[in-house]
């Protein structure tokens, strides 16, 4: 593999603000054991200062990893840095991950200060978190919407204090993908040593871009993508790890591939989901119930004569175990008797004809014609499996 990817996952900070979804200790202690399993690099576990059940969740998910890294959010601010690196003490490999708003939205609006100022922060927060721990990421936060030459000026400064990643967050969801990766190639450009430290993707999706911006951002050297499980988050939610990382298997010209076992993702996304009780939307890429399911005549009829027809993933690659062909009122001969042979009934032509027929009759009564229904049939036509 030429360019490893760093896969970090903020399903337990950032996937957990989603309104209604707080998740107890205990279950983030599962997600967080999942999650090292799957082969994440970076488990962002909380943000400490929030409150206490934060703070505990965090140090009881440093004591738990061994082998991925451990990081805990904090504000510019010292008294969040303190409390995270209390949070993170038992942890193998621990990282702060500290910053500030850059963009004039932020600096002028939200934070009513100066950049003078925002750079002052931005040096200070890198110095104390490193007080603690030589893992320090910077986020520049609405760095989308932040002039080039100013996120530049301020990424520059936390590298010279020792940040060892550094943070690019669309924080809005509002860059095109070629905007997002010509921020990435100006900072590799244009930042004085830029290679002392990873640069790291962090988009949301409120243009439905999360995904693309986060590819463009790793064409254009970013090292490290962050993402959750089922692209959950804070409005639209953040990019999907599943979409990022089948990505990358997919397209090798990418020359870039990260440790993930996606084998485990279909039962990580199912895991999140159920402890989140945020269902999957079924046409969800690589995890949605609908991503494997074939139920047009055309799409099944190549589907069964062979599967790369309509499949670009083989389904057991992301622990699912086969596609499916659903029985509804616009499948074909070809896909009834697939089915039909999957439960036992081979039939000859004419009686396929015959058994189609009155299929058609149940599929158009019916959205989707089930195992049970189909035995029916044969019963109705005397047919013997
Ligand atoms: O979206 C964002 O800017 C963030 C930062 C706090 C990293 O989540
Ligand atoms: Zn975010």
């Amino acid at each position: 593999m030429e360019n490893r990817i760093h896969i970090f996952d903020t399903t337990l900070r950032d996937g957990e603000q989603v309104p209604g979804c707080r998740l107890n200790t205990k279950d983030k202690l599962l997600i967080a054991e999942e999650l090292e399993l799957l082969g994440v690099d970076i488990i962002e576990a909380g943000f400490p200062v929030s409150s206490p059940g934060d703070f505990e969740s965090v140090s009881e998910i440093a004591k738990l990893v061994k082998n991925a890294t451990v990081c805990g959010l904090t504000r510019a601010v010292q008294k969040d840095i303190e409390v995270a690196a209390e949070a993170l003490k038992h942890a193998k490999h621990p990282r702060i991950h500290t910053g500030i708003g850059t963009s004039d939205q932020h600096v002028f609006t939200k934070i009513k200060t100066t950049r003078e100022d925002i750079l002052v922060r931005s040096k200070q927060a890198v110095k104390w978190a490193k007080k603690y721990v030589e893992d320090v990421e910077f986020y520049a936060e609405d760095a989308g919407r932040t002039e080039n030459a100013f996120l530049a000026q301020v990424v520059e400064a936390v590298i010279a204090e020792g940040a060892t990643v550094i943070n690019i967050p669309d924080t809005t969801g509002y860059c095109l993908p070629e905007e997002y990766g010509a921020k990435i190639k100006y900072l590799k450009e244009n930042v004085k040593g830029i290679e002392k430290a990873i640069l790291s993707t962090h988009c949301h999706n409120d243009l439905g871009l999360a995904t693309a911006n986060s590819i463009a951002g790793v064409q254009n050297g970013a090292r490290q993508i962050e993402c959750t499980i089922n692209g959950i988050g804070e409005r639209a939610g953040n990019t999907s790890l599943e979409e990022v990382v089948m990505i990358m298997r997919k397209h090798s010209w990418l020359k870039s591939d990260t440790r993930i076992d996606a084998r485990r993702l279909n039962a990580m996304s199912r895991l999140v989901s159920e402890k989140m009780r945020m269902p999957v939307q079924p046409n969800k890429a690589i995890v949605g119930s609908n991503a494997f399911a074939h139920s047009s005549g055309i799409h099944q009829d190549g589907v069964i004569k062979n599967r790369d027809n309509y499949e670009i993933i083989d389904p057991a690659e992301v622990g699912v175990n086969e596609s499916s062909i659903i029985l509804t009122a616009r499948s074909g001969r070809a896909a009834l008797s697939y089915r039909l042979e999957k439960i036992g009934f081979k039939l000859a032509k004419e009686e396929l004809d015959v058994a189609y027929k009155q299929f058609l009759s149940v599929a158009d009564k019916h959205n989707v014609v089930e195992e049970e229904q189909l035995k029916e049939l044969m019963n109705a036509l005397a047919i013997s499996a």
